[in-house]
């Protein structure tokens, strides 16, 4: 049999698969409580009316809905998404400034493609999206990781870097960042910070990409702006999905950017599947003028909010002397970080699923592995809430005997 492996290109080396991934597949279909994954829970998919939607489209639409559309996205769909965009408080000039993507995944993997040389510096936050990481690892970015607290990104030790780096002649080119209900630590940044940022970016000339999937579930009043809204010099690439408001299997995403970055990404997408599916974006778009995702973010945002609090009071009650953690303002997820600093989350994993329940170690949102490594991050939108207490309990069960275990050796 031929190896494939003897053919691959020399960027495949950077092509690495997650452990973690290879060891929560063999939980599949095992009785394993999973607070591990990034799913929206299927209760809030609006199956009845996305089946009316579907039916329709194609039976009245087919002709057009069936056929190879443009690089940009489906027009009226981008009429469409114009609105509400805008109408969620994001700055949209207009509709030529939005390109639909294969989910944001794929506009992330653009955004790579169009502006990262090797070695080019890329800023994020520290812990961040993974599958971020991933995408500008690939494309062989220089990642420098600016640490988080409770009101998102240290601007302040992020000026300090720019600083650092503008003394050696260096600037990053992109600064990445999930300012609003952050996956995987669920903070939110605020105001002052928002514009600090915007303030760096013209001062140290360099982009920022605002991603942005979890904003439409925050369960608490909180005043900011969006990057996007508050960017005086089109710096800003605002990046969401359907993912989360409507449902992932439509692999819908779009970025919001200033003309000249949007061309730029139409031409990178080219050449890597021509356009988003035509038929999702149909459906999508119906699906906007029907109220449909109104209701399903309306119907998310309560179910979301109920999970949140179970977890919350979960952790109080099992974890209080264990570990701090962030209490979200919205979004899919928690970070706990354990006090004993000893204990690796990346270690524990095994000991966890022996016990039945799976978490995602906090190492592989971190630039540095190592400042992770007593992190964990807890999912709370795909479980139920009875799943949820009983998870963290079989974590807080876990870490117990782990400690006890080093006690004695
Ligand atoms: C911060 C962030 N960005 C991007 C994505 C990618 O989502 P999708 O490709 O489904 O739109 C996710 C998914 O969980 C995410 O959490």
């Amino acid at each position: 049999m031929v190896d494939g492996k003897r053919f691959a290109a020399k960027r495949l080396q950077k092509f690495k698969a997650s452990e973690i991934r290879e060891l929560l597949k063999l939980t599949e279909g095992k009785d394993i409580i999973s607070l591990a994954g990034g799913l929206p829970d299927p209760q809030i998919f609006d199956v009845e009316d996305l089946a009316e939607i579907a039916r329709e489209v194609i039976l009245e639409k087919g002709d057009k809905a069936l056929q190879y559309s443009p690089t940009l996205g489906v027009t009226t769909f981008r009429e469409e998404l114009r609105e509400f965009t805008r109408s969620h408080g994001i700055k949209v000039k207009d509709t030529d400034d939005i390109i639909v993507t294969t989910g944001s995944q794929e506009a992330l993997y653009l955004i790579g493609r169009v502006f990262i040389d090797p070695g080019d510096i890329v800023i994020v936050e520290e812990p961040t999206y993974l599958a971020a990481l991933n995408v500008f690892r690939q494309y062989d970015a220089n990642l420098i990781g600016i640490p988080i607290d409770h009101d998102g990104m240290r601007v302040d030790l992020l000026e300090e870097k720019l600083v650092e780096l503008d003394a050696k002649g260096l600037r990053p080119k992109i600064v990445y960042s999930v300012p609003t209900a952050q996956n995987p630590s669920g903070v939110t940044m605020t105001n002052d910070r928002r514009k600090k940022l915007l303030k760096l970016a013209e001062e140290y000339d360099f982009l920022v990409v605002e991603d942005d999937p979890y904003s439409f579930f925050l369960f608490e009043e909180e005043k900011f702006d969006y990057l996007k809204t508050l960017d005086p010099n089109g710096r800003v690439l605002y990046v969401s999905t359907f993912s989360k408001i409507m449902a992932p299997g439509l692999r819908l995403g779009w970025v919001v950017a200033d003309k000249s970055i949007i061309a730029l990404l139409e031409l990178a997408k080219q050449a890597v599947d021509l356009h988003t599916a035509t038929l999702p974006q149909y459906i999508a778009e119906e699906a906007l003028k029907r109220g449909v995702v109104r209701k399903t973010l309306g119907k998310a945002k309560k179910l979301y909010a109920k999970k949140r609090n179970a977890m919350l009071e979960a952790l109080k009650d099992e974890m209080s002397d264990l570990a701090t953690w962030i209490e979200p303002i919205g979004g899919f997820f928690t970070m706990v970080f354990l006090n004993d600093r000893s204990i690796d989350t990346s270690e524990l994993l095994l000991k966890a699923l022996e016990r039945g329940v799976a978490y995602v170690p906090g190492k592989s949102f971190f630039v540095n592995p190592d400042k992770g490594k007593h992190s964990m991050r807890l999912n709370f939108s795909y479980p139920s809430e009875e799943q949820i207490r009983e998870g963290v309990r079989r974590i807080a069960a876990t870490v117990r005997a782990a400690m006890v275990e080093a006690r004695a050796s």
